[in-house]
């Protein structure tokens, strides 16, 4: 089984070739194209920029990642249909839909949170080899969009257990950034600082902490930020460390509980991390000593894989097939597939 994975959700241009070797998943190209340089300058990333980029970037992409042979050994073509900005995955969906009608291959839609979730069975080839014996897990899908507490049954199995009602994680980092005027993306920076800062300097709230159940709020956290700026008015840069780190905290903390908690609630197998902010050192290890407690696995993507990537729709797409899950469309069917910018994870 080979399959062509292509993901265009936010800023990163990226595709990936997928196959299977002696049982396991083996990745055969792993091209990402990150706009990232370009949309720094702006502090966020913006849309019409982001798709024009895509449009430029994805075909002479798709020439490396296919090499001569073109589509002829691949036989499914997975694509992100959403949920991210509706005017980049337009790109992917386009470039999926023309391959598919050109060579007959069926198309296999993937949510993009899926596939931050199967990023890790692409890092851990004991998941891929045990997968029933982390079942069910709690996995923390923490992106700069999304922030969702879910338990996984079971391969394509999805309950909601908790989520955001405000900002991303990823987003808290990013705005937070932002007000000390560190620059985007956010996470990584504040995060590198914060390993140079006093976390208990300043006390920070814990929104939600002991709200009885999964989800957050972090909207709050960073308008408190703001206020002990304005109130403090002039911040040295040791000052400006020891707001990451308490910052860093403040959101690990509520992190860690509210898995843990969901863990030992929900008798998990494992726990999982990801999303781009499973980039995030601290918090990994936090959550890894939270695992130790209960005796239970840690799972967390490789480093390459935390990002957007195309590799993680490829694997999310490859367990659907091996499980018979997938849902395929070819022909007509499959021309009439659109980006959907807000397709949730788990329906309600
Ligand atoms: O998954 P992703 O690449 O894109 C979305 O699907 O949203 O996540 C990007 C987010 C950004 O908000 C970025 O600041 C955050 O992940 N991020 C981090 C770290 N590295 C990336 N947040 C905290 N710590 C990090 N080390
Ligand atoms: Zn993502």
């Amino acid at each position: 089984m080979k399959i062509l994975a292509i993901e265009t959700s936010c800023d990163e241009t990226a595709l990936a070739v997928l196959g299977e070797q002696r049982g396991f998943l083996y990745l055969e190209k792993n091209l990402v194209y990150s706009q990232v340089n370009i949309h720094k300058k702006y502090g966020g990333v913006v849309p019409e920029v982001a798709s024009r980029k895509h449009l430029e970037t994805i075909m002479p992409l798709l020439d490396h990642a296919l090499g001569k042979n073109k589509l002829k050994n691949i036989d499914y073509l997975a694509f992100t249909q959403g949920p991210g900005l509706v005017t980049s995955l337009v790109l992917g969906v386009a470039i999926a839909k023309a391959l598919s009608l050109a060579s007959n291959k069926p198309l296999v839609p993937i949510n993009h949170l899926e596939g931050h979730i199967y990023s890790n069975w692409l890092t851990h080839k004991e998941l891929q080899k045990n997968s029933k014996k982390y079942f069910p897990s709690v996995i923390a899908v923490v992106s700069g969009g999304h922030t969702e507490l879910i338990l996984m049954t079971g391969h394509g199995q999805y309950q909601l257990l908790g989520r955001t009602l405000d900002d991303a994680v990823g987003e808290a980092f990013d705005k937070v950034a932002k007000l000390l005027n560190l620059g985007y993306p956010g996470g990584p920076i504040v995060s590198r600082l914060a390993t140079m800062g006093d976390a208990h300097k300043y006390d920070f709230p814990r929104p939600m902490i002991n709200s009885h159940n999964f989800d957050f709020s972090l909207s709050g956290l960073k308008t408190a930020i703001l206020y002990f700026m304005e109130k403090k008015q002039k911040i040295n840069q040791q000052d400006v460390a020891d707001i990451c780190a308490g910052f860093q905290l403040a959101v690990t903390e509520v992190l860690v509980k509210k898995t843990f908690l969901a863990a030992k609630k929900y008798k998990a197998k494992a726990i999982m991390l990801a999303g781009g902010v499973s980039a995030n050192t601290f918090l990994k290890q936090n959550l890894k000593n939270a695992a130790d407690k209960l005796g239970l696995p840690f799972f967390a993507p490789d480093l390459k894989f935390t990002g957007d990537n195309a590799a993680m729709i490829g694997a999310a797409a490859y367990y659907q097939i091996k499980n018979k899950q997938a849902k395929f469309y070819l022909g007509e069917k499959a021309h009439k597939l659109e980006p959907l910018a807000n397709w949730p994870l788990v329906e309600k």
